[in-house]
């Protein structure tokens, strides 16, 4: 196993010395090296990566060689991370890589959310096209790389789902053991599955998403485990590619509006720093405004902001059926605080029948995304009304996860089961017209032939362009 501290690691001989650096976000003391637990030796803070190399490249240069590596078939040209290699920490090696591939994800129009927002330019950048089926694997791929240069034998991570599910596969890939640490009962089956047969020792702890990472920051401190949750600046770095790869594939025309969820704050500060790097180097030359949508009942950004200025955390007691973002404490909030006070965004909750609503109308576009993803549709009404974002503006709303990563959920609004015994159970047949729940027939020609004529005749205009 490898010593306790990266710092003590020496590179290879033949390596070239790194140019990134770990600055604090607090104290802004800058470090070559950063402890196991990434967090500043002077003051505690969080760190993040700067690279003054990044600054001087030539804007039109990158442009076209990003674009011209989309012909090619290198594997590192064919991930939609390194791709963009030029604005991320560089390994010593290439060798060190470890890519399936990820990024590279679609970037949808909605027509008929466009139809009833009135919103004409809205997007839906869909990262839960990535090889695990989320966002998480845009990071994990640098994240990892890291780990491994390092020497690490055990990656651990954790997480509400979709880390731990990305975290073992690049572990897998990448020749390294992992462990994940998640609540007991509080994730969804289909991204505990991708972790178990991933090969990571899973670890069902009786707490919720902040207690398992309180714990893992303490375990770092005790093994030579290195730790893939998003409080590594490694993992934010991969995650800023979401916002280069969709100005590219808007011909570096900003959007004014990009909205994302919130959950422990991370994905919403890599974007947001992928922003002003890219306005600083001239990639684009102005910024969207940043917007971050929480669940009502994990809504710690919220409050933070509203009653405390941004100033200091104001923790909650989380719940919600979009269990990814079912967090009370996010590590990341100081960060996140600052890129949307930078861009000009807001943040916003939405309760639990506008997540299941969203969810539904997403899904009726043929895409799909899981309920922690559809808080952006959700959230993009409320700042409509709001009169945050006008119906003129060009939005992005960020789909984190695939429709898959939470079948029980879909399953359950679908039969009409999600509000069962709940305080909106009565509010809760507004969402009918969106059922599609399944039909048990006998099996004959006519009895499906009258079930085709019914639904026919009950929603006749249902899907037509
Ligand atoms: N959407 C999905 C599908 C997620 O899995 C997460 C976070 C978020 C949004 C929120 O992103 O934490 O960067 O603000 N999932 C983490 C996990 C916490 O463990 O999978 P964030």
């Amino acid at each position: 196993m490898p010593s306790t501290s990266t710092s003590e690691r020496t590179p290879a001989p033949s390596a070239q010395p790194a140019t990134f650096r770990f600055r604090c976000i607090g104290c802004a003391s800058v470090t070559e090296a950063a402890a196991q637990d990434f967090r500043c030796s002077q003051c505690g803070n969080l760190l993040e990566i700067t690279d003054p190399s990044w600054n001087a490249k030539n804007p039109s240069a990158l442009k076209s060689l990003w674009r011209e590596r989309r012909t090619l078939d290198a594997a590192l040209d064919l991930s939609g991370v390194w791709r963009f290699r030029e604005l991320l920490p560089a390994p010593q090696s290439e060798r060190n890589i470890v890519t399936l591939r990820e990024g590279n994800t679609p970037l949808y129009e909605l027509p008929q959310a466009s139809r009833s927002t009135g919103v004409e330019a809205l997007y839906a950048k869909h990262q839960g096209m990535n090889p695990t089926g989320s966002f998480k694997d845009a990071g994990m791929t640098v994240a990892a790389t890291f780990a491994r240069q390092a020497g690490y034998r055990w990656v651990a991570c954790a997480s509400t789902g979709n880390t731990s599910a990305s975290m073992a596969a690049y572990a897998a890939r990448g020749g390294m053991r992992s462990l994940v640490l998640v609540p007991e009962g509080k994730i969804s089956w289909s991204k505990l599955s991708q972790a178990l047969d991933y090969g990571a020792l899973t670890c069902q702890l009786r707490t919720d998403f902040d207690g398992c990472l309180r714990l893992l920051q303490e375990l770092v401190r005790h093994a030579p485990v290195y730790q893939l949750n998003s409080i590594n600046p490694f993992r934010l770095e991969g995650q800023k590619t979401l916002a280069l790869e969709l100005l590219e594939q808007l011909e570096w025309n900003p959007p004014d509006h990009i909205i994302v969820p919130g959950g422990n704050l991370g994905n919403s500060s890599a974007i947001g720093k992928a922003l002003l790097e890219m306005l600083e180097i001239g990639l684009i030359s102005r910024l969207p405004k940043l917007s971050v949508i929480q669940a009502q009942g994990a809504n710690a950004l919220v409050r933070t902001l509203r009653e405390a200025g941004g100033k200091q955390l104001i923790s909650v007691q989380p719940e919600t059926r979009a269990t990814a973002i079912r967090i009370g404490n996010p590590a990341s909030w100081q960060k996140a605080v600052k890129v949307l006070q930078a861009t000009g965004g807001c943040c916003e909750g939405v309760s639990e029948l506008e997540i299941a609503q969203a969810k539904a109308e997403i899904g009726a576009e043929g895409i799909g995304c899981e309920p922690a993803s559809a808080v952006t549709l959700a959230g993009l009404r409320k700042l409509l009304h709001q009169g945050f974002v006008k119906k003129q503006e060009s939005v992005v709303l960020v789909l984190t996860g695939n429709l898959l990563k939470d079948p029980d959920f879909t399953m359950a609004f679908h039969r009409g089961d999600l509000f069962k015994e709940t305080k909106d159970s009565g509010e809760a047949a507004l969402l009918d017209p969106l059922r599609h729940p399944p039909v048990v027939l006998d099996a004959t020609l006519d009895t499906v032939i009258q079930t085709l004529e019914q639904a026919e005749k009950s929603n006749p205009t249902q899907t037509h362009a």
